[in-house]
């Protein structure tokens, strides 16, 4: 790995996507410094990672003092902290402010180049097709979506005041072992007799395996084509929700092909009662056009990393999903 003996940062280390890219570059003789914010889960980093060349250091993306110290000496940040529910107001200080900072201490230590992770989710859910990066951001009033495209703007800003190089990675559904939502949640649902979907279950679902991203990432940190430029990271083409839930289900009792198709109506109502109690900026107010877009078969478009980067996913769903099984099984879930 062209990394190797480097000194780099890890933001949001502690978390599902930030651990997964620790262990990766620590396996691959990468000076990792990982910034967490809590002692408990410094331990159970250190545990998870085992050896290696991993110095943690505490510190929080809003205090400035501790940016600063944790980015003297490295060459690359990679900044996969972020809050990815609350209210608009948290989201925006620690995804926005927290970016600006990073760039910032970035800037003041010298650091060659930052990887910003953003997500698919900055497109919103208007468009159908498919979706290339150079498309108009349309997050509607999801906090999550809205301050992550802002946050964006803010490593872009910084980037051009302070001539900081950057490049950013925006990530579908990532599952793998340790996702709470895009493999223990979807797997419980998976392994019901027979599994329940809205529909037919061929509308896409926009997802990617864990180690692909940490990989892009990591391609990101080098690569010279790679710098001021954003690029999707999914399955392209894309997996159907049949598909996707189809692999779990495989695992979880042997079949792959086993829906019972509700009729799309019921999910619309809900969505519909959903919204009317769901507070404002939250992903409950956006739960109709969820809805839609979960029937729809956009595609986002993987031609930019494959045409400047010849990167694209490795590790295909089945594969992917095949991975999570351990992790499962220590959580009880798969016998
Ligand atoms: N998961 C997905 O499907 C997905 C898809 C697309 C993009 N992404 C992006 O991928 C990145 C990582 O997401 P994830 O799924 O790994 O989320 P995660 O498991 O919730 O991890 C978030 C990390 O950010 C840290 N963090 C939160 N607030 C912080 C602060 N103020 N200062 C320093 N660190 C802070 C958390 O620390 P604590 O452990 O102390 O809470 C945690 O380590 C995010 O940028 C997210 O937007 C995720």
């Amino acid at each position: 790995m062209a990394l190797n003996g480097q000194t780099v940062l890890v933001t949001g280390s502690s978390g599902f996507l930030g651990s997964a890219l620790t262990q990766r570059l620590v396996a691959n003789g990468v000076k990792v410094r990982a910034l967490v914010r809590s002692p408990r889960k410094a331990a159970l980093l250190r545990e998870a990672v085992g050896v290696g060349d991993i110095e943690i250091v505490q510190g929080d993306v809003l205090d400035a003092a501790s940016l600063a110290a944790a980015a003297e000496g490295c060459t690359v940040v990679f900044h996969c902290a972020a809050a990815l529910g609350g209210k608009l107001g948290v989201q925006r200080q620690v995804n926005v402010v927290g970016a600006r900072n990073l760039m910032q201490a970035a800037a003041d230590a010298g650091v060659r180049r930052v990887v910003h992770v953003s997500t698919l989710s900055v497109y919103g859910m208007l468009y159908d097709g498919v979706i290339t990066e150079d498309m108009a951001h349309g997050p509607g009033s999801d906090a999550y979506g809205l301050t992550k495209s802002e946050a964006e703007g803010a490593v872009r800003e910084v980037g051009a005041a302070r001539g900081q190089e950057y490049t950013i990675i925006r990530p579908g559904m990532i599952f793998g072992a340790r996702s709470h939502m895009w493999t223990e949640v979807v797997f419980r649902l998976a392994r019901l007799k027979p599994t329940p979907w809205f529909g037919s279950g061929k509308g896409f679902a926009h997802c990617i395996y864990v180690d692909d991203v940490a990989d892009m990432m990591i391609v990101l940190a080098e690569h010279p084509r790679a710098v001021g430029e954003a690029f999707n990271c999914t399955y392209d083409p894309a997996v159907t929700w049949r598909s996707y839930l189809g692999e779990y289900s495989r695992l979880a009792r042997s079949v792959n092909d086993d829906f019972l198709e509700l009729p799309p109506w019921m999910l619309y109502a809900l969505a519909g009662v959903g919204m009317m109690f769901s507070p404002p900026y939250s992903p409950g107010k956006m739960l109709p056009d969820y809805v839609d877009f979960m029937q729809k078969r956009a595609q986002f478009s993987m031609a930019k990393a494959r045409d400047l980067l010849d990167w694209e996913p490795q590790v295909s769903l089945e594969e992917g999903i095949g991975r999570c099984a351990e992790w499962l099984r220590q959580r009880g879930l798969l016998t």
